[in-house]
């Protein structure tokens, strides 16, 4: 029963993966379809040669020599040539355009999946997903899947011609058929498991490599440069392993395959000969048979060779629907006028695993325009709870929500970041220049706007003294600029979006305490005065604030 139920289940898995390949390639079904059918007219073309050339070498054998039929052959032959060009062409084109339209759509919903759900999954990972796995799949959609319905129709072609002219001959030339189906059956089934660990091992050794390089500068402080290497190794080796172990199982498969064409191509051979040896068929149906019979068991051949590659589609489209099915976030909010929020915690109990809660019973109201400072000893949880107002962790219990001075309330949700403005902890700028990074905080700020978030955020003045200005080029993570200044242009980025509600976490712990100083007081002065919570460790930020929270043992003391 329980075998039943599997079996069923794995179906259900199967027949969800065809349905998303077939989704996905509907709106390039009319390339896909062009490549088909050109495809066919070539193996048509190849099945007429054969037919052409039989002619070509009775007449031959008659003492009659067709220059008409050998013109047809070579022009047979160019339009071949000149269909398969076509093809390789479009295919080309096709399978970029595809490739990317799953990278697009994973991307897009990585960006706006739940952010608990997706930091699961390590950006190595979900960089070979959008790569590796997209890519087997276009490529599977592109050239296998036609190619397999190509070599099918082949078979099918060849099959009757063949049996039209040799029907005993055409059977025996089958006999390969239930080998290669069998083949693919059992063979089928152990492939995909080792495809997905190549797969896997894959994302490990990627993984490793984006972080260790990432993070070099660790790397090399702790002499870490020989481990690192013989990590990569290790790694390497454990996919190398599955790499092999899938290898061998393709070659034992081609193998039965190609001793079971052999035997299928002597039996025919010495048939054959037989027929010609008794006079019932011509050199010429000899001649053609022979062609034929290839040309029935090499696709059947290559039918089987592609069940690695039908293996490996299905493979990465499993991975690519398990970071698709990631539930997205909630964007819908009722709109309330974005002036003077305030928050209100209400009974709010988390936890990141199931047995161990970080926050319990939190109550806490920020009003409209206060200043609020969120104190405690590290890992308390000061970042969990402005994680949890911000909504991108979902609490246990208890309802958060956001009020302005007109008692319009809504619950927080990803919509609500809109009104939000968020300094999050340690270093966030992305490599560009300083304008753009400024300018994520409101994509149509003017030249006027940014300056004054410099200002308000005490980077102006060191802004303007770089060699290139507000245009000065930085790394990752900020990398050609100090702590401090990146802070400070991470401020800028917050301030920009004049949000009516601001988080600080943590954002000014780099500076020295007169910039400090200046930071915190140019917020104090924006107007519209937004509703402030900052994180801080620090006495010196607690004058400007109206009051201080403490988090300590789960609760607001
Ligand atoms: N993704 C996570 N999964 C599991 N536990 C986590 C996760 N993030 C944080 N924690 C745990 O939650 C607790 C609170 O973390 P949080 O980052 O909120 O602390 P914090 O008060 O901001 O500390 P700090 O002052 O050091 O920034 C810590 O014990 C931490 O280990
Ligand atoms: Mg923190």
């Amino acid at each position: 029963m329980k075998k039943i139920i599997q079996k069923v289940k794995s179906y259900d898995i199967q027949s969800g993966y065809i349905k998303w390949l077939i989704k996905y390639s509907i709106p390039y079904l009319p390339q896909i379809l062009l490549i088909f059918v050109m495809n066919i007219a070539c193996s048509l073309i190849s099945a007429q040669l054969a037919v052409v050339s039989k002619n070509i070498i009775d007449s031959a054998i008659g003492g009659n020599l067709v220059v008409k039929a050998i013109g047809i052959y070579v022009i047979m032959i160019l339009i071949d040539m000149l269909f398969s060009a076509a093809v390789s062409f479009v295919s080309v084109i096709l399978e970029e355009k595809f490739s990317f339209g799953i990278r697009k759509n994973l991307y897009e919903k990585i960006i706006q999946s739940n952010w608990v759900d997706i930091k699961k999954y390590h950006s190595g990972d979900m960089m070979t997903r959008m790569t590796s796995d997209a890519g087997n799949i276009s490529n599977g959609i592109i050239y296998t899947i036609p190619n397999i319905f190509r070599l099918i129709i082949e078979v099918l072609v060849m099959f009757f011609v063949l049996y039209y002219y040799e029907p005993a001959l055409a059977l025996l030339s089958l006999t390969i058929a239930p080998v290669a189906a069998l083949t693919c059956f059992v063979l089928g089934r152990k492939l995909k498991k080792l495809q997905v660990k190549v797969l896997e091992t894959e994302a490990a050794y990627r993984s490793f490599l984006q972080e260790s390089i990432s993070n070099l500068l660790i790397v090399k402080a702790f002499c870490n440069e020989a481990h690192s290497v013989s990590k990569l190794v290790k790694l390497r080796e454990e996919r190398f392993s599955w790499v092999r172990k899938k290898a061998n199982m393709g070659i034992v498969s081609s193998n039965i395959m190609s001793l079971s064409f052999q035997i299928g191509y002597i039996a025919a051979l010495a048939v054959g000969a037989y027929k010609v040896a008794d006079g019932s068929i011509t050199y010429g149906t000899m001649a053609l048979f022979l062609t034929m019979v290839s040309r029935i068991q090499s696709p059947i051949m290559q039918l089987a060779e592609y069940i690695p590659k039908v293996v490996s589609i299905f493979a990465s489209t499993g991975r690519v629907m398990e970071l698709q099915s990631i539930e997205k976030e909630n964007y819908e909010t009722e709109e309330i006028v974005h002036e003077n929020i305030g928050v209100e915690v209400n009974n709010v109990t988390f936890g990141y695993t199931e047995d161990e809660t970080i926050l319990e019973d939190i109550f806490l109201d920020v009003k409209p325009g206060e200043f609020v400072a969120i104190i405690g000893e590290s890992g308390m949880g000061k970042t969990t709870l402005i994680r949890l107002m911000l909504a991108f962790l979902e609490g246990n219990n208890g309802v958060i929500q956001f009020y302005n001075s007109q008692e319009q309330r809504v619950a927080s949700n990803a919509g609500a970041r809109r009104f939000m403005s968020y300094v999050p902890q340690g270093n966030t700028l992305f490599s560009g220049t300083i304008r753009e990074n400024v300018l994520m905080g409101k994509e149509d700020a003017s030249e006027e706007e940014v300056w004054q978030a410099l200002k308000v955020a005490a980077a102006d003045g060191f802004v303007k003294e770089l060699p290139a200005g507000i245009d000065t080029v930085i790394g990752e993570k900020g990398y050609g600029i100090s702590e401090g200044q990146a802070q400070r242009i991470a401020i800028a980025r917050a301030v920009v979006k004049k949000a009516p509600f601001l988080i600080l976490d943590e954002a000014t712990s780099s500076l020295d305490e007169k910039t400090e100083l200046a930071v915190l007081e140019g917020i104090r002065k924006l107007t519209p005065k937004p509703t402030c919570l900052l994180i801080t460790h620090r006495r010196s930020v607690l004058a400007y604030c109206d009051r201080e929270v403490k988090i300590a043992n789960k609760r607001i003391e």
